[in-house]
Order: structure tokens, then C-alpha cells, then sequence
């Protein structure tokens, strides 16, 4: 771009503008093949949807053949935004809403249908595992060749190299073909590669969840920084707390448009008001039946006892585990883990630590229902995951079911800066006393 910088006061400041899209389109051919541009995983994806594309437009009465190979669609239409230098700004909807698609238009990865994109700066994407990425070369192969593609002078991309090696913790693999690499290896290697070549703009899709929990920390600590640094960062993710947690502001993707831009705890928790992307309920759809104990559901209820997926900060709730025993035994013990969007397991809890529980006569066979109470006013909010098992206390697991559900505490009555940082936010009680009169505190001498 050789216009210049679009500089526009705010508050008093000179912002300068460095993404503006205008009336943005993207349209898609579906049922038939569209050739350019296409990944790797389109085309895996597509294998395996089309056919029940075409199953369910004939169920609706639809003309298979030839017509149908023309059929579009818009991903997101009339898009119009701007982003300023040094943003953080988090892209969030729902599955299909548009979001990978408006990250790979931006970065030039796939071509608009219609309407204008103006960026000012380099582009460090990470999209998803593949993109950037040549697979016969070796990692510091293509670490200097994702370096010179953003433009960058080799001995500038030598200074970097041990810090991105160090941060991917890729160790001895950096002399093989990245083809031989884990998933987990790829993704560190791709992230660190983005978050320390220094572009000016970082686009980050949600790779995170492919790497673990401590490599997510480390990951979303280096987009904090590359922020802190006064560079524009986009990121997409379905974790609402590391949305809230990192970004200045948040856009939501709808129905092809934008329904919400604004600050990120209004755009989360309004987005998670709305009931998407969680879940109150699970049943087991492939119970063991040979097992003595085999859990059948998992319910989130509010107090009122309403399965209810988003719960208040502000308000108490339950979980609910039905189960079957099929065998009469004593030392039945059920249980369920919440695990934060991080992966982190913030409690384990046991229907047998309620004292008249573990004390419970012999469970004879039949369906029966655990339920937890949890208090209001602890889970900070975020977005969790429930695991649940049983087991035969001191004896052996008999069943164990991971990320059953997810569940939502919106910040409805969350009323601590949101800086304050730790997992859990109780409202602890404190008192204070003078440890002696003051009087009696010696003066300085003169
Ligand atoms: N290559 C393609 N050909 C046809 N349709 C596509 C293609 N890529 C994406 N789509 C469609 O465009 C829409 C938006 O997809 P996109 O992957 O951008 O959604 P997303 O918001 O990233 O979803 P997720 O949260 O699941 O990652 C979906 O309906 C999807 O099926
Ligand atoms: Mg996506």
C-alpha cells in the first residue's frame, strides 16, 4: 500500500487504521468443485460432507446432477470494519459462521467475491495446521522460508531463529521434513514462527486447541505480547475467556454479518446469552453395557432445576449425573471433573464425599441420579468442560467419559476488575484490625 498511513483523531490522538474492509463477500460454490484456492482439508472436508449434502437436498425435493453443481452460497456479505494499529481484536460465532473464511480472505489466502480489503503492514498468519508450511522441507527450512515470504532479510530471521526454535520446543526435529512432525509439533513450530517473525498484523485461527494446555498459555502469553509491542493482532477462537482475557475488542460473526463489534466482555457474554455453542445435556450415545456401572446422562441445571447451559456468575447450579448400575455392589462412587477452556481440571468432585452418601447401602441394580450442588460465585466466567466416571471406591475405574458438555458462567454479576487474575474468584471474607493505637507508635526523633 502506497497511500499513506489513513490517520484519523481519536480522542485526541492520531490512530492509524491498518485493515479496512469495505462491503466484503465471499461466495461459495457447494455441491460442485471449486478449484482454486482450495486446502488440503477443503477437500478432505468436502469428501466426506457432500454426500450428505446431496442426501439431504434430495430429502428436501431437491434436482440432483448438474443444477445442483451451481448452487452457492454466501459465507458473509456487505461486511464493512476497520481495525487500528495496536488492536487486539477477537473474531467469535458459532460453528460455520464465517470466521476461518474471513481470516483467509485477509490474508490473501483465498480471494473476496466482491468488495475491498486495504492492510498496511505484514502479515503473520496462522490458519491452520498446513498453511505456510511446506511439507518436504525441514522446520528451519521453512522457518526461513515463512521469514522471507513476510518479506524479511535472512540475517534478520537468523536473529530470531534460537528464540522460535526454543519457543516451539522442537528441540532435535529441526532437521527433519516437517511431514514427519506431530500435530502438536506443527502447530508450536507454525505459532512461533507467526508470533516472532514480527509482522505488523498477526492473524491467528483457533490452532490453539491442537497443542496443549501449558503450550495454549504460552501461546496466548506470546500474543499478549506481540500486542503489548503496538502490533494489530486477529484472533478467532471459541474459548470466550482468552477473548475477554486478550483482546480490546470483539467482533461477532453472524449469519453472515457482523452483529456485534464492541468491547469484548459485552460481545462474549451477550454471544453466550444466546445459548450457542454449549450444551446443558448429554446422553451417552454409546453406553458399555457390560459395565457394572455405565454413566447414561449429564445435566447442567440452574437452582430452579431448568437445564440450562449459561449460568450467571451471580447464581448456583447443579450437576446432574443419571447412571445405571447393573450389578449390586456397595462402594459405588460417581464423579465428575470441570475443566477449564485451558484444559486445566479446577476441581474433581465425588457424590461419596457427602458423608450419608459414601454411606449408602448396597445399590441394588437400576437407574439413579447424583446430583452436585455447586455454589454461586466461584467459577469465574469462561467457558468449562465436564468430565464424569465412576468407579468402585479404592478398588478400580469402571467408567470415565472425557468433555462430555460444555457449559457457560456469563459474567452476570461478576463485579471483580477483570484484570484480577486466578482461576476460581470467590468472594473470600476478610476482616481488619489496627495492630496497636496509633498513639502508641513511636514518632521519629527531630
Ligand atoms: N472451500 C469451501 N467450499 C464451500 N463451502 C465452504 C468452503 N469453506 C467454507 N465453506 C462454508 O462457508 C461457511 C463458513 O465456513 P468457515 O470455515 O469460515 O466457518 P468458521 O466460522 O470458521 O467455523 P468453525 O467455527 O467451525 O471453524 C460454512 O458454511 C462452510 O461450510
Ligand atoms: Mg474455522
Amino acid at each position: 500500500m502506497d497511500e499513506g498511513p489513513l490517520l484519523s483523531p481519536t480522542a485526541g490522538r492520531l490512530t492509524m487504521e491498518v485493515i479496512r474492509v469495505e462491503g466484503l463477500g465471499k461466495r461459495f460454490f457447494i455441491g460442485g468443485v471449486q478449484t482454486k484456492f482450495r486446502t488440503a482439508r477443503d477437500a478432505i472436508s468436502d469428501a466426506f460432507v457432500a454426500p450428505f449434502k446431496r442426501a439431504a437436498s434430495l430429502l428436501r425435493g431437491h434436482a440432483t446432477g448438474a443444477a445442483e453443481l451451481h448452487e452457492t452460497m454466501w459465507a458473509f456479505r456487505n461486511i464493512s470494519f476497520s481495525v487500528n494499529q495496536g488492536e487486539v481484536v477477537g473474531l467469535v460465532g458459532k460453528n460455520g459462521a464465517g470466521k476461518t473464511t474471513m481470516l483467509k480472505v485477509l490474508s490473501r489466502i483465498t480471494e473476496p467475491t466482491e468488495g475491498s480489503i486495504e492492510i498496511r503492514g505484514r502479515v503473520g498468519s496462522l490458519l491452520e495446521v498446513g498453511t505456510g508450511f511446506h511439507p518436504e522441507l525441514s522446520g528451519r527450512e521453512n522457518v526461513f522460508l515463512n521469514g522471507a515470504i513476510l518479506g524479511m532479510r535472512r540475517t534478520e530471521i537468523a536473529a530470531k531463529f534460537d528464540e522460535i526454535i526454543d519457543f516451539a520446543e522442537i528441540g532435535k526435529f529441526i532437521d527433519t521434513p516437517v511431514k514427519h512432525y506431530s500435530s502438536g509439533m506443527y502447530v508450536r513450530l507454525a505459532f512461533a514462527v507467526a508470533a516472532h517473525l514480527e509482522p505488523e498484523i498477526l492473524i491467528v485461527d483457533e490452532v490453539l486447541s491442537v497443542g496443549d494446555a501449558a503450550f495454549q498459555r504460552k501461546c496466548l502469553g506470546k500474543m499478549g505480547d506481540v500486542a503489548n509491542s503496538g502490533r494489530t493482532v486477529l484472533f478467532v477462537s471459541h474459548n470466550m475467556a482468552a477473548v475477554t482475557q486478550l483482546c480490546t475488542r470483539a467482533l461477532l460473526l453472524e449469519n453472515g454479518s457482523v452483529a456485534m463489534d464492541g468491547a469484548p466482555h459485552e460481545v462474549v457474554s451477550d454471544y453466550l446469552a444466546r445459548g450457542v455453542e454449549n450444551q446443558a445435556e448429554w446422553q451417552n450415545p454409546a453406553p458399555d453395557t457390560e459395565a457394572e456401572v455405565e454413566v447414561v446422562a449429564v445435566r447442567v441445571k440452574d437452582a430452579q432445576d431448568v437445564l440450562q447451559p449459561v449460568i450467571n456468575f451471580k447464581d448456583p447450579f447443579q450437576i446432574e449425573i443419571e447412571y445405571e448400575v447393573r450389578e449390586a455392589n456397595r462402594g459405588i462412587s460417581i464423579a465428575f471433573q470441570i475443566v477449564d477452556s485451558q484444559g486445566v481440571v479446577i476441581w474433581t468432585s465425588e457424590d461419596t464425599d457427602t458423608p450419608d452418601v459414601r454411606d449408602r447401602m448396597i445399590m441394588e441394580p437400576g437407574t439413579y441420579v447424583s446430583t452436585c450442588h455447586v455454589p454461586q460465585g466461584v467459577l469465574r466466567p469462561g467457558r468449562y468442560f465436564v468430565n464424569t466416571g465412576a468407579h468402585i471406591r479404592g478398588v478400580r475405574i469402571i467408567t470415565g467419559h472425557q468433555q462430555v458438555l460444555a457449559f457457560d458462567i456469563s459474567s452476570v454479576g461478576f463485579n471483580m476488575p477483570p484484570g484480577r487474575q486466578g482461576v476460581l474468584a470467590p468472594k473470600l471474607d476478610w476482616d481488619f484490625r489496627a495492630l496497636e493505637d496509633r498513639a502508641r507508635v513511636p514518632q521519629p526523633q527531630v
